[in-house]
């Protein structure tokens, strides 16, 4: 058996992402709609306009990196979510709750394939765990 390159491993996920409908357009979209989603919700709102404030443009031009390099391995984020999180205070598995279900509303307006959508939730959904994990579970989170 041969053994596949990272190179391979990239390209295969880059081509299930173009079949998927997913490219730079359909990310800048997803996230400019769901953060427009995110401000308007009375409880989701208020937690992001008091730790945002007057960085939207940054917070959404870092957002579309993520979410690029996420769904297509494209590497153009470098950062660090998990701290960014287990610093907010205030926030409870409800959040979790209400950022999933406008994430999911917001894919399900882009796209009419439910393999996409299944695509995103997947993901977001493996993150959301590993946040509550370190905010809910294990006091201080594994500190990456
Ligand atoms: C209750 C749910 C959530 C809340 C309230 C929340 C809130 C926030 C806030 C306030 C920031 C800005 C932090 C800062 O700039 O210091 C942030 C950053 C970020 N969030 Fe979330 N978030 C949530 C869930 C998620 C989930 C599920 C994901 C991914 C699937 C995510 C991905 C990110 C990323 C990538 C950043 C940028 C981190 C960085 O590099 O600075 N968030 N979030």
């Amino acid at each position: 058996m041969r053994v596949r390159s990272a190179d391979d491993r990239r390209r295969e996920i880059q081509e299930n992402a173009t079949r998927l409908g997913i490219d730079e357009a359909f990310i800048s979209d997803l996230v400019e709609r769901f953060y427009a989603r995110v401000r308007a919700h009375p409880l989701l709102g208020l937690v992001f306009e008091q730790e945002i404030r007057d960085q939207w443009p940054s917070h959404l031009a870092k957002l579309k990196d993520f979410w690029s390099s996420v769904s297509m391995n494209t590497g153009r984020y470098s950062g660090k979510p998990f701290p960014a999180h287990m610093k907010l205070t205030g926030i409870t598995p409800a959040h979790f709750n209400i950022w999933l279900a406008l994430f999911r509303l917001t894919l399900e307006d882009l796209s009419d394939n439910p393999e996409t959508v299944d695509y995103f939730m997947e993901r977001a959904n493996r993150i959301a765990r590993s946040f509550q994990l370190g905010m809910f579970e294990l006091g201080n989170g594994p500190g990456i």
